[in-house]
């Protein structure tokens, strides 16, 4: 019984200050691991934290060593003063930040002090062997070669993606051939198109200029036009209806090069769309203060919790995502990326959405369609 209670008692204590007198994360945990408040551990690693490490940042075991109080504050409320070019979010403030989802600052100053103080009892030497090896081990460990966006799956979800017994996207692409002949009021449209095969270099000519509507169209947008001239529209870009035909029509120009650098001749709307959604991809945005080009070109192959970051080639849509119990296009990933940096997601859609995919195809024109694929 004795034992019973000593032992209890470790856990105990352990819990709120381990041998060396670590503050651990498990007080701060919401405000270091919440995605909502300081997600200190979507980029950096923390010191008793198990399994996947986020390699994004250094880790944080011997903050307390690198740095005193007065600068780790600075570092957590806005580490701009320290290091102009940082990717680190400020998190006492959204000055001078664009397209933020909210005005207030992630964390409070108490908030603030918490964390600091947490930081500050982060020590070097007294880190546990486990913490240790998986520092050591947690970079580049998963950073392939394979120019395909493929390689940045795990292998099960690879083993997932050829098997096409087992993945569902062939009931995606079998929807698609059945709204592809479905009998409508108006024509079918496989009665103006014929056979889906003819479709095979239509995804690789969008995004593009439409002078009609005087804006840009990807796929999606022109299946949802076509749909009403069969006369039973479907109900917006994120319906299954559409999302099927995506993925048919995705299926069918497999092997194409993803976009075709021609299109752009002497077309000036195009040149001036695509400069805009470079111009975008460049912009830091949210209360992360992060832009597309600081993850998918500066930080690839290093990981965000269990994703690891792509260098973003948009040649694998419509996306079967495990986290979504289903399939999505484009839009809804690159809307899921503002989320991510915290900023105000545009409506499925939205001209930046479409500028953004044109450019994000434009930079990956060489990059070959590989159809719809599976992603986490
Ligand atoms: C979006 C990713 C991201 C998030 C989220 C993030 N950081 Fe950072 N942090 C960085 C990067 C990148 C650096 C590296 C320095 C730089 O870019 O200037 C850094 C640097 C630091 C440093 C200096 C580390 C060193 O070794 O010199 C500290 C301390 C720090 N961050 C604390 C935090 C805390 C605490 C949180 C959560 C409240 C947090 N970070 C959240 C990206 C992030
Ligand atoms: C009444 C005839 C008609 C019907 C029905 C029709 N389309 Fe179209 N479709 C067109 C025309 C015309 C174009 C040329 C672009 C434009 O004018 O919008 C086109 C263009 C396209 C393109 C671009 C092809 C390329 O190579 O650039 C796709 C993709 C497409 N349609 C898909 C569909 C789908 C999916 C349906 C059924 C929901 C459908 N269409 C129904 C007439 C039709
Ligand atoms: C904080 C880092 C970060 C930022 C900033 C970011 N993304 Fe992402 N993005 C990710 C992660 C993580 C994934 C999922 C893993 C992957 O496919 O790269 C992802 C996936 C994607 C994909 C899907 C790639 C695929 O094949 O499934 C696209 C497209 C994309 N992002 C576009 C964007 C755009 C456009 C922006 C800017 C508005 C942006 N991202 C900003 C981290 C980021």
């Amino acid at each position: 019984m004795r034992y019973f209670f000593l032992i209890l008692m470790v856990i105990f204590l352990g819990e709120i200050k381990n041998a060396k007198g670590e503050t651990t994360v498990s007080e701060t945990q919401p405000l270091m691991t919440d995605k909502s408040l300081g997600n200190c551990i979507a980029c950096h690693a923390l010191p008793g934290v198990n399994g996947t490490q986020s390699t994004f940042a250094p880790s944080l075991h011997d903050a307390g060593d690198k740095w005193t109080r007065e600068e780790l504050k600075q570092w957590v409320s806005d580490a701009r003063k320290i290091n102009p070019h940082t990717l680190m979010p400020a998190f006492g403030t959204t000055k001078g930040m664009q397209w933020v989802n909210s005005n207030a600052p992630i964390l409070n100053l108490e908030q603030i002090e918490a964390v600091v103080e947490t930081l500050s009892s982060w020590r070097s030497l007294p880190l546990t062997a486990s913490v240790r090896m998986q520092d050591e081990l947690s970079p580049l460990t998963s950073i392939s070669q394979k120019p395909s966006t493929h390689s940045f799956l795990t292998d099960d979800l690879l083993e997932l993606q050829n098997d096409v017994n087992k993945n569902t996207i062939i009931l995606w692409t079998a929807q698609g051939i059945d709204n592809w002949n479905k009998a409508t009021p108006g024509k079918s449209c496989s009665e103006c198109h014929g056979h889906i095969d003819k479709m095979r270099n239509a995804t690789s000519s969008y995004p593009r200029w439409s002078s009609f509507k005087r804006k840009l169209i990807n796929i999606e947008d022109q299946i949802l036009i076509c749909s009403e001239r069969t006369g039973a529209p479907f109900k917006g870009l994120e319906s299954d209806e559409v999302i099927s035909l995506s993925a048919l029509i995705h299926s069918a120009g497999k092997g194409v090069s993803l976009f075709s650098r021609a299109n752009l001749k002497s077309n000036e709307e195009l040149k001036n769309e695509l400069l805009k959604g470079e111009k975008i991809y460049k912009t830091r945005i949210g209360r992360m203060n992060l832009a597309c080009t600081n993850c998918h070109d500066q930080k690839v192959g290093q990981h965000i919790r269990e994703e690891v970051i792509s260098e973003g080639h948009p040649a694998g849509f419509p996306i079967l995502k495990m986290s979504w119990q289903g399939m999505g296009t484009i839009d809804r990933r690159i809307r899921a990326c503002f989320s991510g940096v915290q900023a105000q997601p545009p409506s499925a859609g939205s001209p930046v959405l479409r500028q953004l995919e044109l450019f994000m195809k434009f930079r990956s024109s060489n990059t070959l369609i590989e159809g719809p694929s599976i992603r986490r």
